[in-house]
């Protein structure tokens, strides 16, 4: 039997509707929408055409959206300075500083001058602390995490009491998502397992999984038979393994070898068109979140 296929596409288009509709409803009763910063700094070209997209995003949902291009010989106190500044403009509810960030500026120092009630990435150590206490603690989930349990949740995949297997132990998905499982609530109460490079008989772990969630970043990672046959499969992986000889564009390839594990999982989600679209729909939400506290 072949898996469904959880399209991440269509998921957070139903989700920025939502939104929209949300900040229509803020404008009509307070007059105010959703303030979002978006720092970019110098001209890396990936950073460039994410940021478009999550400024394009914004506007679209009618979001008051400030892109704010700094040069990259912009000093660490001048960018340290305008983080202030943004920290206290009541008009600014989400401050997003692009990364990576260039090489004289501490990049660790920059997260950490955010305001963590404005930290709409949930980078900023006090976010991280909130997100490990759970329940009313947690101000804003990071984004693709949140992103993942979303695809789970409304792919209807039972959650409570499920093996929960991940892959990967980053400090963006790997770990924030396991201990989002692993807590109480709605599209959680799982046994959580982190695996990684550092794991004996990954195959057997993953064989265990009834959601098997992928942020490992090497291309076809799991095989097939690492697959337990009905289990949900997300895969976070973006790889670019090639061009398109007649496009030009990026081949991107999970960490999932997707054409033969969709023929074993009962749920999947595929790249491009799975967890990718998710993240900046989480950031939208984050930012709503935090305006609707505020205002
Ligand atoms: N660079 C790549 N991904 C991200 C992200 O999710 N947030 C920020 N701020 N920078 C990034």
């Amino acid at each position: 039997m072949t898996a469904e296929i959880i399209s991440g596409t269509e998921i957070s288009k139903a989700i920025l509707a939502e939104i929209k509709q949300e900040v229509a409803e803020m404008k009509a009763k307070t007059g105010k929408v959703p303030g979002l910063v978006t720092i970019l700094v110098g001209e890396n070209p990936a950073s460039i055409s994410y940021v478009t997209l999550k400024v394009r995003t914004a506007l679209d949902l009618g979001f008051n959206e400030i892109q704010d291009n700094q040069p990259a010989d912009i000093s660490e106190a001048d960018l340290l300075a305008l983080i202030d500044r943004y920290n206290n403009d009541p008009e600014i509810h989400g401050i997003l500083v692009q990364l990576p960030l260039p090489k004289h500026v501490d990049e660790k120092k920059v997260l950490n001058a955010i305001n963590p009630d404005k930290d709409v990435d949930a980078f900023h150590p006090v976010n991280v602390g909130r997100l490990m206490i759970g329940g009313d603690e947690v101000r804003f989930l990071p984004c693709t995490p949140a992103g993942i349990q979303e695809l789970i949740v409304r792919s209807g995949t039972e959650t409570k009491g499920a093996e929960v297997v991940v892959v990967g132990r980053s400090n963006i998905v790997g770990k924030p998502i396991a201990m989002m499982m692993a807590q109480k609530g709605v599209g959680a109460n799982s046994t959580v397992t982190i695996v990684h490079t550092g794991t004996k008989n990954l195959a057997a772990h993953c064989k265990r999984a009834d959601i098997l969630i992928v942020a490992a970043g090497v291309p076809n990672l799991v095989k097939p038979e690492w697959i337990k046959p009905g289990s949900t499969v997300i895969d976070v992986g973006v790889n670019r393994v090639g061009k398109n000889e007649q496009t030009g564009k990026a081949i991107l390839k999970g960490d999932v070898d997707f054409d033969k594990a969709k023929e074993i999982a009962g749920k999947i989600t595929p790249v491009p068109g799975g967890v990718g679209p998710m993240t900046i729909c989480m950031l939208m939400r984050n930012t709503l979140r935090s305006a609707q506290k505020s205002i």
